[in-house]
């Protein structure tokens, strides 16, 4: 059966209510508006951490440690098409979106086509084994 027979044959009413679910479930993820919060290092869930180029995911955020031994923090969201694929890319020692290839410097500023709405950076603080991050 072709698209067009379908949704003849499921009704006008029948194809809205399925381009609004998608519509629905197909919006962009927006960024938080704030992020406040603090790790312990020591906890064995953050032991990427303690590696130069190493990285994790927490509460949208990914959090780095670059590979100048410096901690990093962005958004997972990337702001081409709202896709939580961001991660940091030690090679080059920037934020990648796996998903179609946007590339933002440490300061999310956008390198590319696809990241030039650049991305959301927060701030870190290290204290201690306690990194604070924030926005
Ligand atoms: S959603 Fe990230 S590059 Fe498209």
């Amino acid at each position: 059966m072709k698209r067009r027979e379908f949704l003849s044959s499921i009704g006008v009413g029948a194809a809205f209510a399925l381009t609004a679910s998608c519509l629905g479930s197909c919006k962009k993820t927006d960024t938080p508006a704030s992020v406040d919060f603090t790790i312990d290092l020591t906890n064995s869930a953050y032991t990427a951490l303690k590696t130069n180029g190493g990285y994790i995911i927490k509460d949208s955020v990914v959090i780095a440690k670059t590979t100048a031994g410096a901690y990093a923090a962005a958004t997972v969201i990337c702001s081409h098409e709202g896709q939580q694929k961001i991660y940091y890319n030690k090679s080059v020692n920037q934020w990648n979106c796996s998903a179609h290839g946007a590339a933002f410097s440490m300061d999310g500023s956008g390198l590319n086509g696809n990241g030039k709405n650049g991305l959301t950076i927060y701030k870190t603080t290290l204290t201690g084994n306690s990194l604070r991050v924030y926005s």
